[in-house]
């Protein structure tokens, strides 16, 4: 019999999303609970490749975090060590061999990686290379596979909820449309929800390229009906029929596609098509940071118990993942390199045609 795990690793990686926090505390009292240490590694994997950036985590360090926005730990989405980006140089370095050691000078039984499909991709890498690894998902877009869904996204959308339901009064009192950019990269969920949950006239989403002629004639049939104002929600991946999303010039190689222009873009073409004055506003990073609604640090709570159950029974090689109301785990191979946009024959996509929604097509 193999002696029970001492030590263990946690990480987050990629962006921010509310819940991350609470799942370094589950991570942190569940492992304590099973006579567990935890070492917390800053800014993802950089906490590996470079000196000084592990600490020991204990049930002190982590009260009362899982109320709170961002991550205790740091993360970035620009250090992969199989390909780090150099500062004065365009060619990236191979710093992997420098993890492994790390991995192996800490003692660690194992490394419980929080991120999204980026982070959990080089997990899974090394993973191969020998490291035991749980990955758990993270992501306000909730665009990872086989998990029903990510925390932080119930979070990010309630608060694009809010801001459209503020846009709602500014828009009918000046009889304007309001386009308003929700993130959520190639995938339309933050978009269609806050804009079911906001009662939004269109929303513009990855899956389905529009055709502004048609987002116009539906405003425009709404004025004719007395609806002297419209909110257009556009997800920052939507693109044109025939076009292309828009992205943002990178300010450093290495950094990974940025999105962004998309509600300036809708706004400036549908003025001219409806003859109403037309605003846009971004709500950019703001629906990451906050703190975590209930739903979100419970899901968030789920996983990193869940994770260290994994450990302690040597599942490696595996998320954590919620299908339908159980935590469940799935191999890393099933998740890595996938993406999950919303399936264009959800009910969810229905039921927003049903209220009338127009989603340029
Ligand atoms: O993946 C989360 C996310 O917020 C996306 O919705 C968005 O496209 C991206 O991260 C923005 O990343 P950054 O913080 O690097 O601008």
């Amino acid at each position: 019999m193999p002696l029970p795990p001492r030590r263990i690793g946690i990480l987050t990686g990629g962006g921010d999303a509310p819940g991350l926090n609470a799942v370094i505390r589950a991570v942190v009292r569940s492992a304590t609970t099973a006579s567990i240490e935890c070492i917390g590694i800053e800014d993802s994997f950089d906490g590996l490749m470079f000196p000084g950036r592990t600490r020991r985590l204990t049930v002190a360090d982590v009260t009362g975090i899982h109320r709170v926005g961002g991550t205790i730990l740091g993360t970035t989405n620009r250090g992969n060590p199989f390909a780090y980006p150099q500062r004065d140089s365009d060619t990236p370095l191979d710093y992997s061999a420098r993890v492994l050691e790390n991995v192996n000078a800490l003692g660690l039984a194992a490394l419980v990686v929080i991120g999204g499909d980026g982070t959990l991709a080089i997990a899974h890498e090394f993973q191969k290379r020998g490291v035991p690894i749980v990955g758990v998902p993270k992501t306000i877009d909730n665009d990872i596979v086989e998990t029903t869904m990510t925390f932080g996204f119930d979070t990010a959308v309630a608060f694009a909820t809010e801001a459209i339901d503020r846009l709602h009064a500014t828009a009918h009192a000046h009889h304007r449309i309001m386009v308003v950019e929700v993130m959520g990269r190639y995938s339309g969920w933050i978009a269609l929800y806050s804009a079911i949950a906001g009662g939004a006239d269109a929303a513009l989403i990855p899956e389905i390229p529009f055709d502004l002629s048609r987002v116009a004639a539906h405003i425009n049939a709404r004025e004719l009906l007395g609806a002297r104002s419209s909110i257009v929600v556009a997800a920052e991946g939507a693109a044109p029929v025939g076009g292309q999303r828009l992205v943002v010039t990178p300010t450093r190689p290495g950094l990974p596609e940025r999105l962004g222009g998309i509600a300036e873009r809708v706004s400036r073409d549908l003025d001219p098509l409806t003859e109403k004055e037309t605003r846009h506003v971004v709500l950019g990073h703001l629906q990451r940071g906050g703190s975590p609604l209930a739903f979100d640090r419970v899901l968030a709570t789920r996983f990193g118990s869940y994770a260290v159950d994994l450990v302690q029974r040597r599942r490696f090689g595996v998320m954590v993942a919620l299908r339908s109301d159980r935590i469940v785990e799935v191999p890393l191979e099933m998740v890595v390199g996938r993406s999950r946009p919303i399936p264009l024959d959800s009910d969810v996509l229905q039921v927003a045609r049903n209220m009338g929604m127009c989603l340029g097509d």
